[in-house]
């Protein structure tokens, strides 16, 4: 059986020159946790170049949704930003990932700290009935460059707090925190600056991060992986172990196309 299987672009959005967003049309036999990615790819030369990429939907969603950077001369995704509804992309039939909910212990308030196109992974997480069962707060922390790569700000901000299911418990329990580091916006600095200065948890007048009540998931780059990891570990923060094995925090690398 092939690992991958054609589906049909069904919507595109160009968030700037760097940053795109995409839609499919789903198989119902294409199963997966909130959280999870896939490989996503198109022909290159008739062959398949697929990189991993984080699934944006929900999945109880009828479609598939990707957020991909544009990388000049990347392989993938010099090509694949000009994808166009109608075209045809390839998709991994297994998703998999540690971004999952189960792995995290209960808690008070989970933190969602994203850079870049590390959100993708969160827009499936706010989007889980379960993530607001399980905790107080669902914290979305997005650190950017620039004010235009706040990918689906207004989605966030206007359209999950009327969603006609999800808006109740989104006016309630979500909150969300953009942050620029590369121009001014109402929020700036790196997320580690930011929650080493207090300065996060006290905007949000929420209770400083505590080992014994929260939670994280971490979408970024290496060096915001490492950076991140460290300061939650210092905190005492228990990184979950493995898959199947819950901490106070889990952690997955953002692909680059
Ligand atoms: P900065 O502008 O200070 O580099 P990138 O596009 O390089 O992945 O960066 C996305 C966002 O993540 C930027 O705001 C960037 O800040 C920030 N960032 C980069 N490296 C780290 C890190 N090690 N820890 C926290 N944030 C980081």
């Amino acid at each position: 059986m092939a690992a991958v299987q054609a589906a049909r672009v069904t919507w595109v959005h160009h968030w700037n020159d760097r940053l795109f967003s995409f839609a499919t049309e789903r198989d119902p036999a294409f199963r997966f946790e909130n959280g999870h990615f896939t490989m996503v790819g198109i022909e290159v030369d008739e062959k398949p170049a697929l990189r991993a990429y984080s699934i944006a939907s929900a999945n109880y969603e009828d479609h598939l949704e990707f957020l991909s950077i544009k990388v000049p001369d990347g392989l993938l995704t010099s090509r694949l930003q000009h994808i166009q509804a109608g075209d045809t992309v390839l998709l991994g039939k297994k998703p998999v990932g540690s971004l999952v909910l189960t792995d995290l212990n209960p808690g008070r308030n989970l933190f969602l700290f994203a850079t870049g196109t590390g959100l993708a992974p969160f827009m499936a997480i706010v989007r889980d009935p379960d993530a607001y069962l399980r905790y107080d707060h669902i914290v979305l922390v997005h650190g950017v460059r620039q004010v235009s790569d706040l990918a689906y700000r207004d989605y966030l901000t206007k359209d999950l707090p009327e969603h006609p299911y999800l808006g109740e418990l989104a006016r309630e329990q979500f909150l969300y925190y953009p942050t620029v580091t590369r121009e001014p916006f109402e929020n700036q600095g790196r997320i580690t600056d930011l929650i080493t200065s207090g300065r996060l948890t006290a905007d949000l007048s929420l209770p400083v991060l505590d080992p014994a009540e929260d939670r994280a998931m971490i979408c970024g780059s290496i060096a915001m992986l490492e950076d991140l990891s460290a300061l939650l570990d210092e905190r005492g923060f228990q990184v979950s172990p493995s898959q199947g094995t819950a901490g106070d925090y889990v952690i997955e690398r953002a692909f680059v196309g």
